[in-house]
């Protein structure tokens, strides 16, 4: 739990999510027109929501399934470390996958869960990330579908944590130290 008070400034409100998310599913649905084969996999657990909203407004045959990968632990620095927490539970060979990331900060993540996958065989494998700051990019890649470049600034909701707390927001907001 953080000690140090702050106040959180809205960055991206709920309108501008939904209606982003309108927009890429279009082109996703473009994508996968032809597919009955899409698996959905979340990453738990910043992605919960925008993953909720985004199958919603796919008018495709999908399943969901959700990986769990470590990354920050309670701090608000990424560790290159990544670690498995919950693995998919069902299989990927043959597969149209599309992984559903919160963030792309400096990339370990995305790229250490890629990694794993495509050694499963998958037919297409794609991924897309609500938000994405590549000014902090360590790791060389990029997501296939992003809804909204940000600047280097700490956000919470919408999923979205700072120390567990701020995913239920409606709307994503940037986090300001008042001391
Ligand atoms: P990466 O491995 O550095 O790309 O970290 C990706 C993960 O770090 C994301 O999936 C988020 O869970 C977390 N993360 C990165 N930036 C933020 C942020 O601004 N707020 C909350 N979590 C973040
Ligand atoms: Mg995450």
């Amino acid at each position: 739990m953080s000690e140090r008070p702050y106040v959180i400034d809205q960055m991206i409100s709920a309108k501008s999510i939904a209606a982003r998310i309108e927009e890429l599913c279009g082109e996703i649905a473009q994508e996968y027109k032809e597919t009955d084969k899409l698996v959905v996999v979340g990453l738990l657990r910043g992605s919960f929501v925008f993953i909720a909203d985004l199958v919603r407004e796919l008018d495709l045959p999908v399943e969901v399934d959700f990986l769990e990968a470590s990354s920050y632990g309670n701090a608000m620095e990424s560790s290159r470390e990544v670690r498995i927490l919950k693995d998919l539970r069902g299989e990927i060979e043959g597969r149209d996958v599309l992984v559903v990331e919160d963030i792309v900060d400096t990339g370990h993540t995305l790229t250490h869960v890629l990694h794993l996958l495509k050694s499963r065989n998958p037919a297409k494998l794609r991924t897309i990330a609500l938000l994405d700051k590549p000014s902090r990019r360590e790791a060389d890649i990029k997501a296939d579908w992003i809804g909204f470049s940000i600047p280097d600034e700490f956000v919470v909701g919408y999923g979205i944590d700072f120390a567990q707390r701020n995913r239920n927001l409606p709307f994503i907001g940037k986090v300001r130290f008042t001391e």
